[in-house]
């Protein structure tokens, strides 16, 4: 049987998550926004492409919450993005409301889910949707990590002209300016980075990780980045759902682990 997938918010990362998710036909999705006609509008188109790319997975838009009924994964994109200037912190207030209302509605009709929050500041609104769910920690998750560790892998390829899957890192910390790309757990086909490039050029990639979000948002104006986003979100879910047991850095709620 077919796992389904809720994607609440049906912007630019949440239709951008439902594509990436139909082309790869890892489950039947439920597309919902408040917005009404939206949803089923990138549903329906996203449907009709499946005789061309060849996928035959359910895509339903939606604005009722009983349609998202027994998901496997709700993935949390509903909210704003930001504008130039702005911080993901500056988000807080309106996004919790969105998150606070939305997590209510899909934990109650899909009380076994995993939930997968991508919506911004990440960590405040990954906490949030574990309170109001009331689901186990194990269950509740942020995409940050996986993001923030393909720029840190995508910059360091480009600098060193080799292909992206030589390159392994590890950004951890919160996703925002605290973030911590760890040089030390960073390798090139094996090799430490510190042996093939000077410690400046590395502070510098670093320092433009850190940065990697506002760069895309003072480069669009009217919103945020969400190509590699969503597929930092597809890659978590078919880690799920494949039990691949793939180490990913993810926002989770520790207790002294
Ligand atoms: N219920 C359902 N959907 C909502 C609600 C709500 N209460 N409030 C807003 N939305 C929807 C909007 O109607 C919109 O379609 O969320 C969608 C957000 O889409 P975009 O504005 O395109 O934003 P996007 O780029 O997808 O970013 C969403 O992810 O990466 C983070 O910082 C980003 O917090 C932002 C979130």
């Amino acid at each position: 049987m077919r796992k389904k997938v809720t994607v609440v918010g049906a912007g630019n990362v949440g239709a951008t998550v439902a594509h990436r998710l139909a082309d790869k036909q890892l489950a039947d999705l439920v597309v919902i926004d408040i917005l009404e006609g939206v949803p089923q509008g990138k549903a329906l188109d996203l449907l009709e492409s499946g005789p061309i790319e060849g996928y035959d997975v359910r895509i339903k838009g939606t604005n009722d919450y009983a349609d998202t009924a027994n998901s496997d994964v709700v993935v949390m994109t509903a909210g704003f993005p930001r504008k130039p200037g702005m911080s993901r912190d500056d988000l807080l207030k309106k996004n919790y409301d969105v998150v606070k209302g939305t997590i209510e509605k899909v934990a109650k009709v899909s009380p076994e889910a995993i939930l997968i929050i991508v919506t911004n500041p990440l960590d405040a609104m990954a906490q949030t949707a574990l309170k109001v769910s009331c689901f186990s920690k194990n269950r509740v998750i942020g995409m940050a990590g996986v993001l923030d560790t393909a720029r840190y892998r995508t910059f360091i390829a480009e600098a060193l002209n080799v292909s992206v899957q030589n390159v392994q890192g590890f950004v951890l910390g919160g996703h925002g300016d605290t973030m911590v790309p760890v040089p030390r757990y960073t390798t090139v086909a094996g090799i430490p980075v510190g042996e093939l490039m000077p410690k400046e050029k590395l502070d510098a990639i670093i320092d433009r990780t850190r940065k990697g979000g506002a760069e895309i948002v003072n480069y669009l104006k009217t919103g945020s980045a969400f190509y590699a986003p969503s597929a930092a979100v597809v890659e978590m879910i078919e880690a799920i759902f494949n039990d691949r047991k793939k180490i990913l850095p993810c926002t989770a709620y520790l207790e002294g682990e």
